[in-house]
């Protein structure tokens, strides 16, 4: 059994069914990545997951629970967190604030000031604006605070849409070595990303949504010599892939588990620098 388990999902806005009805798990352990171009409803799927938009029809499962009809709050204490699109830090508020409301509806202060506390090790830059407002940071400070947040959530599952989003390559390079750190710690993660080489590189399986949709699903190794997938997401043909296929991560032979891949994700450009003529 996965730990989550998506069956059939459907769910849109008005008279606009943005999600035609998809399956998807993520196993304990696992890096799941959804790739897709703007608009295929990639978020829609997170947003249906965490039931911020009820479900037209299928199932959600948490662990074997079907929590399809449990709100948001409820599927939250169960550990499905999302890092939102956009980060969403309320700039007026502190760094510690918008730690803080992470935890909410914990009660266990104690441990909670140990992990906030070990999250501050891990961000030493938020550690050294802890008190300063949210405004403040920088956009990957920003990201690692709406990470820092969802962390204290306490997850069994980590969502996140788009986290590289509007980040230099450096910074991406250290966001993707987070997540990297934070799945070997553990920690399931189901991963929203337009760089795609980047998330094919830490994914154990990754699906290509369109039209709401999964047309394309595998594993890296699968879908890097799919043309589809290449043509469309890679930047360009066969040309690209075969002066890159040597130092590709998609070529290496950890695929299948990310392992040796990620160190190759975490020290590669953005995909602009790498292909092209
Ligand atoms: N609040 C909304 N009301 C109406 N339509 C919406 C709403 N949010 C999204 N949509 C539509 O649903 C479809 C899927 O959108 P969604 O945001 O899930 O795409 P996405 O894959 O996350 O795109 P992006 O990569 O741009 O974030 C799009 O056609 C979009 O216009
Ligand atoms: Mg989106």
């Amino acid at each position: 059994m996965a730990l989550l388990e998506i069956e059939q999902l459907a769910a849109g806005y008005g008279r606009h069914d943005a999600l035609k009805g998809v399956s998807l798990t993520v196993g304990e352990g696992e890096v799941v990545a959804v790739l897709g171009a703007n608009g295929a409803g990639k978020s829609t799927l997170l947003k249906a997951v965490l039931g911020l938009l009820p479900a037209r029809s299928g199932r959600v499962l948490l662990g074997g629970d079907d929590v399809t009809c449990i709100g948001t709050a409820g599927r939250v204490a169960r550990g499905i967190v999302l890092v939102p699109e956009g980060r969403r830090i309320v700039m007026g508020l502190s760094v510690e604030e918008n730690l803080l409301m992470g935890a909410w509806g914990r009660r266990d202060r104690g441990a909670l000031r140990a992990e906030i506390d070990a999250i501050y090790q891990r961000f030493p830059n938020l550690a050294e604006r802890r008190r300063m407002r949210g405004s403040v940071l920088s956009g990957g400070e920003q990201q690692m605070l709406a990470i820092g947040r969802g962390l204290l959530a306490k997850p069994r599952l980590l969502m996140l849409d788009e986290p590289s989003l509007g980040l230099s390559p450096r910074l991406v390079g250290e966001l993707f070595r987070l997540l990297v750190d934070l799945n070997r710690e553990g920690l399931p993660i189901l991963l929203v990303e337009q760089n795609t080489r980047k998330a094919l590189a830490i994914a154990r399986r990754a699906y290509v949504m369109e039209l709401g949709r999964f047309v394309l699903e595998g594993s890296p190794d699968e879908l890097a010599v799919d043309d589809r997938l290449r043509d469309a997401y890679l930047g360009g043909g066969g040309s690209a892939m075969a002066t890159h296929g040597s130092e590709s991560a998609l070529a290496g032979a950890g695929a299948h588990t990310g392992q040796g891949l990620a160190a190759q994700a975490l020290t590669n450009g953005p995909p602009g620098e790498r292909s092209g003529p």
